[in-house]
Order: C-alpha cells, then sequence, then structure tokens
C-alpha cells in the first residue's frame, strides 16, 4: 500500500494566493516526508477546472471558459514548480479520463436507484452556485453580501439523496474519530450533519451552465462543479480506470491516507457529501478516506481577498526570498487546523533567526572547524563523554518526538522538535571550545570526538528537514559529502569520512 495525499484541487477562476500555497506546500511536506522515511507515497494534486465561476470570468475575459481554465491552470503549474512542489499525479477536471469516471459513477447511482429528478423553486445564489434556503438568511432576515447576487429561480434537476444517509453518516463519524483531524473540526462536522435536512442537486441545466461535465442519462444536463470535482480524488487514482496504463492502480492507493483541505471545504462537501458519496458508491466504512482540516492563513486578522486588495503574491516571495525560506515559515508560523497571520516581517525573522543564525551557522562552523583541524577528516573515535552522550541521546529523542508529530500532521511540532537539536549542537560548540582543543595535543582524541558529533548531528538535521526545506537539505548533505549516508539512525558517518568545503546556505534579509 503506498502513502496516498491529496490537497483539495485549486479553482480555476483567478489568482493563486498564498492560502493555495500553504496547502500545496503542506501536503508536499507530508508527502516528502513519508517517502523519505517510510516508502513508496503518492501525492495527487491539481485544478478545478469546471463550474459557473469559471464560465463567468472567462465571459469577462471574452474568451472560452476552456482557454481561461488553461491559462489559469498554466499559472499554478508554474507556481508549484518554483515552490517544489513535487506531485505524482495531476488533477485536471478537463482531463477525458476523469470525465468518463464521472459519467460512469452517475450512471452506477443512477442504476442503484441513488440519483431522482425533481422540481424546484427558490432562491438561488449565483455566487455560491447553490439554492438557499431559511437557514442561510442572517439576523435582519436576508441573504448576507457572502452569497452575492441571489435570484428567484424555478428548475427541474437531479438530485443525490443525502438524508436518507444521514444515520449511517453519522454514526460513522462518531466511532471513527481519525476520520476528520484535528478534533476541532470534527466537532464541527457532528453538528452540521444534526442539521443536515436537502439532498444535493447534482445537475445544471445546460442553458444555464454549459462548462461542466455532461450527464451521461440526460445530455441537457451537466455536473455540479464540487460533485465533479470530488471524484478526482478516486478518478486520478486509477478508480475505474479499465487498467488504463497512464493512471495508478487503484487498490494500491485507496483508501487515502489524508485529503488535505481548508476548514472552509470541510462542511459541506468534504465532511458530508463525499462520504455519503462514496458509501452510495458501494465504499465499505474501512475504505474511508481521512480529512487532514488546516485553518486560513489571514492578513492582520483579516480574510485576505482580491477586492479588499490584500492578497499576497506566492510567486513573488519565493523570487525575493527563495522557495524555501517562504515553505519554512508557512510550515513553522502555523499550527495546523489553527488560523496564521501572515506577515513579511516574521517571515524575514524566522530566516534570520532560524535559518541563518542557528542552522546555517552550525553548518558553518562544523565544516569550516573539521577542514581548519582536521583537513575535513572524521575520525569516530568512541569517547565516554557524558556531553557528547548526551546530545546523542537527545538526537535519538528528536527523531522519535518528530516522528511522532508527523503522524499527528503537526508540521511545525516537528520543525519545533529538530531545533531543539539545532540549539543544543550550537550549544556544545561553545561549551567544548574546539579552538581551544585544538591547541592542546593531549585533547586530540576530544576534538575528534566533538567533531565527529557535530557532523553526524548535521547529517541527521538535514534528512529531518528536508521534507520542508529540501534544497537546504542537499545542500547541507552536500558539504558533508553525505548525500550516500540517509539512514535516520545515529552514526550513519564511517570513520575517515572527508567533509567537503565550507559555503554559506542561508543568506540574511533585511526588512
Ligand atoms: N475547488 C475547490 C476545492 C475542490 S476539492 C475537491 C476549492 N478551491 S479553492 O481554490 O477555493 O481553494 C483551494 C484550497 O485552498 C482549499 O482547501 C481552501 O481551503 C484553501 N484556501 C483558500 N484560501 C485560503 C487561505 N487564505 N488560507 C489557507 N487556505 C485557504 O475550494
Amino acid at each position: 500500500m503506498k502513502y496516498f495525499i491529496t490537497t483539495a484541487i485549486d479553482y480555476t477562476n483567478g489568482e493563486p494566493h498564498i492560502g493555495h500555497a500553504y496547502e500545496k506546500i503542506l501536503a508536499d511536506v507530508i508527502a516528502r516526508y513519508h517517502r523519505t522515511f517510510d516508502g513508496p507515497t503518492f501525492f495527487l494534486t491539481g485544478v478545478d477546472q469546471h463550474g459557473q465561476k469559471v464560465q463567468q470570468a472567462a465571459q469577462k475575459s471574452e474568451i472560452q471558459p476552456m482557454e481561461f481554465a488553461q491559462e489559469v491552470t498554466a499559472k499554478f503549474l508554474a507556481l508549484w514548480d518554483k515552490l517544489g512542489v513535487q506531485y505524482d499525479g495531476w488533477a485536471a477536471t478537463t482531463d477525458p479520463r476523469h470525465e468518463k469516471v464521472v459519467r460512469k459513477v452517475l450512471q452506477a447511482l443512477y442504476e442503484k436507484g441513488e440519483l431522482a429528478k425533481a422540481k424546484y423553486s427558490g432562491f438561488y445564489s449565483v455566487r455560491q452556485e447553490q439554492f438557499l434556503t431559511d437557514k442561510e438568511r442572517n439576523e435582519a432576515g436576508d441573504f448576507g453580501p457572502e452569497w452575492g447576487e441571489v435570484i428567484l429561480l424555478e428548475e427541474e434537476n437531479w438530485y443525490f439523496p443525502l438524508v436518507k444517509h444521514k444515520g449511517w453518516l453519522k454514526n460513522f463519524v462518531e466511532t471513527h474519530p481519525d476520520f476528520v483531524i484535528p478534533n476541532l473540526r470534527r466537532n464541527e462536522l457532528l453538528n452540521a450533519i444534526d442539521r443536515l435536512s436537502g439532498d444535493l442537486c447534482v445537475s445544471r441545466p445546460k442553458e444555464r451552465l454549459s462548462w461542466g461535465i455532461e450527464f451521461p442519462f440526460d445530455p441537457n444536463y451537466v455536473t455540479f462543479v464540487w460533485f465533479d470535482a470530488l471524484l478526482n480524488y478516486v478518478s486520478f487514482a486509477g478508480y475505474l480506470s479499465d487498467n488504463d496504463p497512464s493512471l495508478p492502480d487503484f487498490e494500491e492507493l485507496w483508501p487515502c491516507k489524508a485529503h488535505i483541505i481548508g476548514k472552509d471545504i470541510l462542511v459541506p462537501a468534504h465532511g458530508v457529501y463525499w462520504p455519503i458519496m462514496l458509501h452510495a458508491m458501494g465504499f465499505p466504512d474501512e475504505q474511508m478516506p481521512r480529512l487532514v482540516v488546516h485553518g486560513w492563513w489571514n492578513i492582520a486578522g483579516a480574510k485576505m481577498s482580491k477586492s479588499l486588495g490584500n492578497s499576497i503574491d506566492p510567486d513573488v516571495l519565493a523570487d525575493k526570498y527563495g522557495a524555501d525560506v517562504l515553505r519554512y515559515y508557512l510550515m513553522r508560523d502555523n499550527i495546523v487546523g489553527q488560523d496564521s497571520d501572515f506577515s513579511e516581517e516574521n517571515l524575514v525573522k524566522r530566516n534570520n533567526s532560524d535559518l541563518a543564525n542557528d542552522l546555517g551557522n552550525l553548518v558553518n562552523r562544523t565544516v569550516s572547524m573539521s577542514q581548519r583541524y582536521r583537513n575535513g577528516r572524521l575520525d569516530s573515535i568512541e569517547l565516554n563523554d557524558p556531553d557528547l552522550n548526551a546530545i546523542r541521546d537527545l538526537a535519538i529523542s528528536v527523531i522519535k518526538r518528530y516522528r511522532a508529530a508527523f503522524e499527528r500532521f503537526e508540521v511545525h511540532t516537528s520543525m519545533e522538535t529538530a531545533w531543539e537539536l539545532v540549539a543544543r549542537a550550537n550549544a556544545l560548540v561553545e561549551q567544548k571550545a574546539p579552538w581551544k582543543l585544538a591547541k592542546d595535543p593531549a585533547q586530540s582524541e576530544l576534538l575528534n570526538a566533538v567533531l565527529y558529533t557535530l557532523a553526524e548531528t548535521l547529517r541527521l538535521l538535514a534528512l529531518l528537514v528536508g521534507p520542508v526545506i529540501p534544497a537546504a537539505s542537499e545542500k547541507i548533505l552536500d558539504q558533508l559529502q553525505a548525500g550516500n549516508f540517509r539512514t535516520l539512525q545515529w552514526g550513519g558517518l564511517p570513520s575517515g569520512h572527508d567533509l567537503g568545503k565550507p559555503t554559506p546556505i542561508f543568506p540574511r534579509f533585511e526588512l
């Protein structure tokens, strides 16, 4: 079984912003972690290209929806490349392989009696592409500005039953505490299930919306964008692919270890529609995926949006500071599940203190001193020195706690834990003062042991930071000439090993 990690697929109606970047980096970090330390991993991400908002945006720009979606898609692709987001599968919902699966699923649900046609008349939010009920009215009795333009609409459509499966879903979520991480979000979902009252309209008449996947048994309709988009998680994993060699083997991937999504799309899409869809399609309870729900990046406490003009362009930040710095800041200054405030000042501070000062100095001192005192050659002498024993024991404990943090998707904790070791190794340099040991021939063995301990600690640290700052990690391993020594056990560097030449890896930035 492979580690199968996905993200929400990004909507192609506008520009990528820091929120999109954060989510892809988070997923990439988790995927890289498993790929490095556990084994075969498949990371799927992509773009959500259909729906009304894309059709409208294309109309505004006076181009075809396909052309519009592709232009925006190209921006996402370029950004992921720049940020080192290393995916194995690309889920673009206009891909004919995906469209085929959506149609097959609709056909199968129809044959099972899970889809019914019905007439409905009511208020409709053009912006959110959904009919509104009284529950959506605010205290003043109006539909608030979040719904955009609201019109009265009567329509015959295809409905997918949610209420019929409500009892199953409630029981499933209650008996599977791991279905939604973190727990706060699971409680939110349980409350939403209690309030669930209507079924899901999964079609749109073509006269109103043509930019979607045509219904297999009723060509006057296209598929509701969420029903289409959610299926990317199985279609691009090889579900119903008739052994298409360009797609993975579904049995090897499913169930998904983590769908990484934002808190705004847990209810109702991922927490209600998606498990009910899978259940209706015949997936047993033990084949349900897990939802890892992250919070939002805000600007000075406020939601970012184009209209407020406060959205942050990750592309510009990556050019200015480099992808690793941006990746480190987003992972270190956010607790998965909670909201964070984006601040360029804090990004620079994190870089200067954690990367340039702490880790950067450790690399530089270790490699320079080994060159200066031992021509770069390590001697892994066994000495029973309590300080050196303590740092080895700390490294072993850090690795354990780092792994446990990743199992809980707490990336910030994993980095915090790794930096305990960085701090201790820097303190060891001060404490043992190799420049003094080098002057005293009687301390020659201790100097060897100190230099070995520092280099070995650094090798382990380079591996631990690899998922978050992959380029810097490789540079550290290069300087240690340790590219072939990737065990996560203490003692990986052999005696007699030669280190490379010191060159600075982490620049400092001024605000
Ligand atoms: N297309 C849907 C998802 C379909 S998944 C089957 C969608 N797209 S989106 O482009 O609006 O959002 C993509 C992801 O980015 C979502 O998980 C969303 O929560 C996340 N973010 C969007 N803005 C965000 C922030 N400001 N901060 C963090 N993540 C946020 O929803």
